[in-house]
């Protein structure tokens, strides 16, 4: 008897027993009803607002293009927020590697006798009658028949690639004339939607007899803008040759 720990045991048989193992439990724990600490209201409001300062500042105003090169608008038309332009020749390159390069090569050094060179080509950073305005007419429309490029002579046909729109025009020609060492101004989209809007009713391909009746117009360096803006009332197809 002496040898049982006292407290475990039954006193004296009667029916209360205090000592049960079973009735010494206390009743299960329970947060359900304690409140939320407040250090974790806190904590919880700080991520919050972190996470809405994050989103604000990095979710490009939620626009469905930014991360779209081929949609995207570099321009300065609408779009709302600081959004900073894609860079035109990364763009350029890629539309570059997409549309051109079978026939100019990543190169830029075509194909002999059958696709000119645009490495140092007077087409393409300007030459003797050859202005920017002739390189995006070829661009928009398409170019045909006897064609002289750094002293050769090429007769073949390039489709026009009018379906383009003119930021792309824009971003692939500032990159292939800036690429392979050459080194003209970049082309702005507004430039190519001026040269557009005045040849809008030319569908068939330019020849280069064609273009040489143009006058030349070459983009002033440093600006990249289309040369001699009107001083008074701005009006878009004024900067642009006469459609042939
Ligand atoms: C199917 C082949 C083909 C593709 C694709 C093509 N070109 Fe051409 N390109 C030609 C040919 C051929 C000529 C010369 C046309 C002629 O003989 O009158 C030419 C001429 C040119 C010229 C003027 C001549 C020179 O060499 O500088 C430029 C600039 C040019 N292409 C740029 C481009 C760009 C930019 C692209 C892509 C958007 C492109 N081309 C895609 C075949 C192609």
């Amino acid at each position: 008897m002496t040898s049982h720990t006292p407290s475990n045991e039954p006193q004296n048989g009667k029916s209360p027993e205090p000592n049960d193992p079973v009735l010494r439990e206390g009743p299960e724990p329970s947060e359900k009803g304690a409140p939320v600490p407040f250090w974790l209201t806190i904590l919880a409001s700080v991520i919050i607002f972190w996470a809405g300062i994050q989103l604000a500042l990095n979710s490009g105003g939620f626009r469905a293009d930014v991360y779209n090169p081929s949609l995207v608008s570099w321009s300065g038309g609408g779009g709302g927020g600081p959004v900073a332009p894609p860079d035109p020749k990364v763009i350029g390159k890629r539309l570059y590697n997409q549309n051109c390069i079978v026939c100019h090569q990543s190169s830029g050094m075509g194909v002999a006798g059958q696709f000119p060179p645009l490495l140092a080509s007077e087409w393409v950073v300007g030459g003797d009658w050859v202005g920017d305005n002739h390189l995006v007419k070829i661009l928009l429309a398409g170019m045909q028949g006897p064609v002289q490029v750094k002293g050769s002579t090429y007769n073949n046909a390039m489709p026009p690639w009018s379906q383009l729109k003119d930021e792309q025009i824009a971003a692939v020609l500032t990159y292939i004339r800036s690429e392979w060492g050459n080194a003209a101004v970049p082309i702005t989209a507004d430039y190519v939607k001026t040269i557009r809007a005045a040849n809008a009713d030319r569908k068939e391909p330019w020849s280069q007899k064609e273009l040489k009746a143009i006058p030349t117009e070459i983009i002033s360096a440093g600006a990249g803008a289309p040369p001699a803006p009107p001083a008074a009332p701005p009006s878009p197809a004024s900067a642009a040759p006469p459609a042939a």
